[in-house]
């Protein structure tokens, strides 16, 4: 059996151990629960064996949805664990739009939709789409309605976890910004598994729960949560995912012979003010915006490369970000630096860290975004080698939830379902 089968055969393996029956955990000690995106490519690697559990995962991430829309980040099928923030700290019955199954308040970014129209494309499922396409049809004008700050069609979010990027160093100016005043008691359940220096600082844990006793206090009303959160961004990861899943949308709505006029005008609207808002045109970037402090936040990490993964840039533009960036070792290529790709963040930038979360580590999920906008744009090489560099390292370090860049350590989770599934989208890149 050749090395990558041997691969492919373990990552099934990862996933299976992981089911835990009506969902299946990110990793099995770190994370007991159901997430939002963690599931979405979970059903995507389950659909390359196990085509039935593939879509009943989607049905049981569709099970925590609200009465608005709104599609929380975490869903808690069963209540025991030692994970915190747990179920009662969210206090998610406050609000009236609460669905009645326990789930976190906030959300994460929408790729959902497109997972299910590319499992659509390898297998006819149109039974099971038009199913699902209400409930995605809504999380979608939710995000579109409740999260518009500004009438740009940009999404806001109102926490960090809410982009995925939990300690990203973009949010440290706007985490800098929050004076947390009386932090509800908690205790931290993330340390518990992994050890402290691979985890987000105490003071950014801090702002985090505070914030989520900020939102509950508020009772999740979407009007007063962008009025009041703190904390209000608008992020390039996350609204490039949401405009490819709005085409994605688009694309299943027509072929159920939906009515598709309210999801062409997002697309419309996102890509009229998507360069104005996140281009920075000297640099050759896209940076997040600040809603709060009304300024863009200049810090170069892997989430600029995420609108070729949408589509967005022009020729020259991309050329700029992989040119000028992604191919400049001094930022994010292999080099004496770092060898493995694709670091979370710019080699230049301060805060970079090669082993701590979001602040330098290669993430698989990055990676696969990524070479899927290269190739996109005509780099088969670039998302070739992505591909090349993820399936070394899960082969010499395990199905990790990240790994150091610079000598390949396995680190957080251990057999992370993410990384399994995505092992075996990679093989179709080699
Ligand atoms: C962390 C990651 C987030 C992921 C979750 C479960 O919070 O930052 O992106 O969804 O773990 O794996």
């Amino acid at each position: 059996m050749t090395r990558d089968a041997v691969l492919a055969r373990q990552a099934k393996r990862v996933l299976r151990g992981n089911d835990a029956g009506a969902f299946t955990k990110p990793g099995p000690y770190q994370y007991p629960h159901q997430w939002n995106w963690d599931s979405a490519l979970i059903a995507l690697g389950l659909s390359h064996f196990d085509l039935p559990r593939a879509l009943a995962e989607i049905q049981a991430l569709l099970s925590g949805q609200w009465r608005d829309g709104m599609l929380p980040h975490v869903v808690y099928h069963t209540t025991a664990s030692d994970y915190f923030p747990n179920p009662a700290f969210w206090q998610i019955e406050g609000s009236p739009q609460a669905p009645a199954v326990p789930t976190s308040g906030i959300t994460q970014p929408p790729l959902l939709t497109s997972v299910v129209r590319m499992i659509h494309a390898r297998t006819p499922v149109a039974g099971f789409v038009r199913q699902v396409y209400g409930s995605l049809l809504a999380w979608h004008r939710w995000l579109h309605t409740a999260r518009d700050a500004d009438g740009t069609g940009l999404v806001c979010l109102i926490h960090p976890w809410e982009s995925g990027t939990d300690d990203s160093p973009r949010w440290l100016q706007a985490m800098a910004a929050i004076t947390p005043t009386d932090v509800p008691a908690y205790s931290r359940g993330d340390t518990r598994h992994v050890a402290a220096v691979e985890r987000p600082f105490e003071t950014d844990y801090d702002r985090f729960v505070y914030l989520i006793d900020v939102f509950r206090r508020l009772r999740y009303e979407p009007q007063a949560l962008l009025a009041r959160s703190p904390f209000l961004v608008q992020d390039v990861l996350f609204n490039s995912i949401l405009y490819r899943a709005d085409e994605d949308l688009r694309a299943l709505g027509l072929e159920l012979g939906e009515p598709v006029n309210e999801i062409t005008g997002w697309l419309e609207q996102q890509r009229s003010h998507f360069d104005a808002r996140f281009w920075d045109a000297p640099a050759g970037l896209y940076f997040d915006y600040d809603v709060r402090a009304a300024s863009p936040i200049i810090v170069s990490t892997a989430t600029t490369f995420l609108p070729l993964y949408a589509g967005l840039p022009n020729a020259s533009q991309a050329r700029r970000l992989v040119e000028d960036h992604l191919e400049n070792p001094d930022e994010y290529a292999p080099g004496e630096a770092v060898r493995y790709r694709l670091t979370t963040t710019s080699l230049r930038e301060p805060a970079w860290d090669g082993r701590r979360y979001w602040r330098g580590p290669v993430w698989i999920i990055l990676n696969w975004l990524v070479a899927d906008g290269l190739r996109f744009y005509g780099y088969d090489n670039l998302a070739e080698a992505l591909a090349r560099d993820s399936l070394a390292l899960m082969t010499s370090a395990g199905f990790r939830e990240y790994y150091d860049p610079r000598d390949g350590a396995g680190l957080g989770s251990t057999e992370f379902s993410w990384s399994a599934a995505l092992a075996l989208e990679f093989r179709e890149y080699v």
